[in-house]
């Protein structure tokens, strides 16, 4: 249906051809006493629709006209009757019915036009029938097409970094476990006689970690063959980071870009159990080139946006947020802001004191709320902002650790309407201030071992950051609810299809 009716002569010069067509039915309405129907059949190519005209002796009225229904026919495409040209681009007559997938519109759950996201979401298998949705699926697809359009030209390698691992990125301890069987279990059944768990029957006493095969969760007394088995815990991986890191030092620039796991219980409009996350990571690269590459890039999604995406952005501007576009022009024009946390939290202090009220407290230290990040995105400077060199006690183990012992090299960029859409720094490259940096922040050495020794050998200067892909969408939609610009969202209490 895009590429008859996006055509700058609206399909004109197509009048005469027959071809077959497939979609689901928008609106039907019979007309002539029954004697004609026309049909508004979207396929999800593109917002508009394409106009049917069924004659009776083609097919039953009644059933071809419910909304929902999936037809696929055969049709010549005509222009419509001069007094109703204008309003309408070509039509196309319907000569035969090739399938018809019906509908009862008395049990369809969504008859009605206008129904909200919230409800939609109990219907997430139906809900991309939805102009809102369809455009959303649209323009995430843009964007992904438009990361590895930007990397590529920038001569990054794609690398697909692991789902299920033992290794805590963020050191959080956030993550979702998933359960393994080890099959060595012998040589594991001496490593636990020399290092018994606190229980040796079955399940979650246990907690040694054995040799890079996760927490012991439980020791089964044999399999069928009378040999011992170990179950062991893995997680599921809250960033890619620390593996890209292996190929950023050897193979310069690359980047991942794959599902990522928080088993934190976060029940906010911007955060997700399961969320995608872009992350270049850069040899021979500082903070400043990190900042650099970020903005270029989140200008780049912006400007792409506006070059192939256009349709679905004026239905976004039209029906949720009519800053959308101009945001997105604003973006892909201007120098984001850059700040240091310092600074940063001196704005704050200053806003306090000229009577702006905010729930959390400022001051030095503080990790910034979302409340902070809206003031200093939408208030005080109306423009992305990245705040750069953090508190070392609010950031993660693996930052570069600043020259004044107290900040590392970390930046976030923040922006209007989502607040935190990337996070990113310059990583200690330093064997010895790293190790002492994992020890600090109460973290194991023996599961980073394989990390230092990137330190060890031919270690290198290198940056990099993340991008959360579904705040990107928030930001260039407009749409309020994380849950909505993902296909299938997951969140505490939702892993439903
Ligand atoms: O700031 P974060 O936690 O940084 C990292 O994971 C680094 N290892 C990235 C790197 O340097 N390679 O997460 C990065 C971004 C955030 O800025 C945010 O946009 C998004 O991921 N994000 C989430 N998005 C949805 N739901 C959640 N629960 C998210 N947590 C983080
Ligand atoms: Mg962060």
């Amino acid at each position: 249906i895009r590429t008859i009716l996006t055509r700058p002569d609206g399909g004109a010069a197509l009048s005469g051809q027959t071809l077959k067509v497939g979609g689901w039915v928008k609106k039907g309405r019979e007309q002539g006493k029954g004697t004609f129907a026309f049909i508004e059949l979207n396929d999800g190519s593109c917002q508009a629709n394409l106009q049917l005209i069924i004659y009776a002796d083609v097919a039953p009225l009644g059933q071809v006209v419910a909304t929902g229904t999936c037809l696929h026919v055969e049709g010549v495409l005509q222009m419509p009757p001069e007094d109703k040209q204008g309003k309408q681009a070509i039509e196309l007559k319907v000569v035969k019915i090739l399938e018809i997938g019906s509908v009862d519109p008395s049990k369809y759950p969504l008859p009605k036009t206008r129904l909200t996201l919230e409800f939609l979401r109990d219907y997430v298998h139906l809900r991309p029938r939805t102009n809102t949705i369809a455009a959303i699926a649209r323009i995430r697809n843009a964007l992904a097409y438009a990361t590895h359009t930007f990397f590529q030209k920038h001569g990054f390698l794609y690398v697909h970094t692991p789902i299920i691992t033992t290794s805590d990125c963020e050191g959080a301890g956030e993550m979702f476990q998933v359960t393994t069987l080890i099959n060595e279990a012998e040589k594991i059944e001496k490593e636990l006689i020399k290092n018994p768990p606190p229980s040796q029957e079955d399940v979650d006493l246990a907690k040694t970690d054995v040799k890079g095969k996760g927490e012991i969760v439980a020791k089964l007394k044999s399999d069928k063959a009378g040999k011992p088995e170990i179950m062991a815990a893995a997680f599921l991986t809250v960033s890619g980071q620390l593996q890209v890191e292996t190929f950023a030092c050897a193979l310069s620039s690359v980047y991942t870009f794959g599902p990522t796991f928080r088993a934190e219980n976060s029940h906010t409009s911007r955060h997700l159990a399961e969320f995608w996350m872009v992350e270049p990571e850069i040899a021979f690269a500082d903070i400043e080139d990190d900042m650099k590459c970020a903005e270029a890039y989140v200008r780049f999604l912006c400007q792409w946006l506006l070059d192939n995406c256009l349709d679905d952005m004026e239905f976004m501007v039209e029906k949720f947020d009519k800053n959308a576009i101009k945001r997105l022009q604003m973006v892909s024009s201007t120098n984001f802001v850059r700040l240091s946390y310092t600074e940063a939290v001196t704005i704050l202090e200053e806003a306090v004191s000229k009577g702006h009220k905010f729930e959390n407290k400022v001051e030095w230290g503080i990790d910034l709320a979302s409340e902070h990040e809206k003031y200093l995105t939408e208030v005080k400077f109306e423009s992305p902002v990245i705040v750069y060199n953090y508190p070392k006690g609010i950031k993660s183990f693996y930052m570069k650790l600043n020259p004044d012992k107290k900040t590392v090299a970390a930046m976030d960029v923040l922006v209007p309407k989502v607040g935190e859409l990337i996070g990113g720094s310059q990583r200690e490259e330093n064997y010895e201030v790293l190790k002492e940096r994992i020890l600090e922040m109460g973290l194991p050495l023996e599961p980073y071992e394989w990390y230092l020794d990137l330190r060890r050998y031919g270690t290198v200067k290198h940056s990099g950051f993340g991008l959360g892909f579904e705040r990107m969408i928030l930001f260039a939609t407009g749409i309020d609810n994380i849950r909505d610009v993902i296909p299938f969202p997951r969140y505490p209490g939702r892993a439903d299809l």
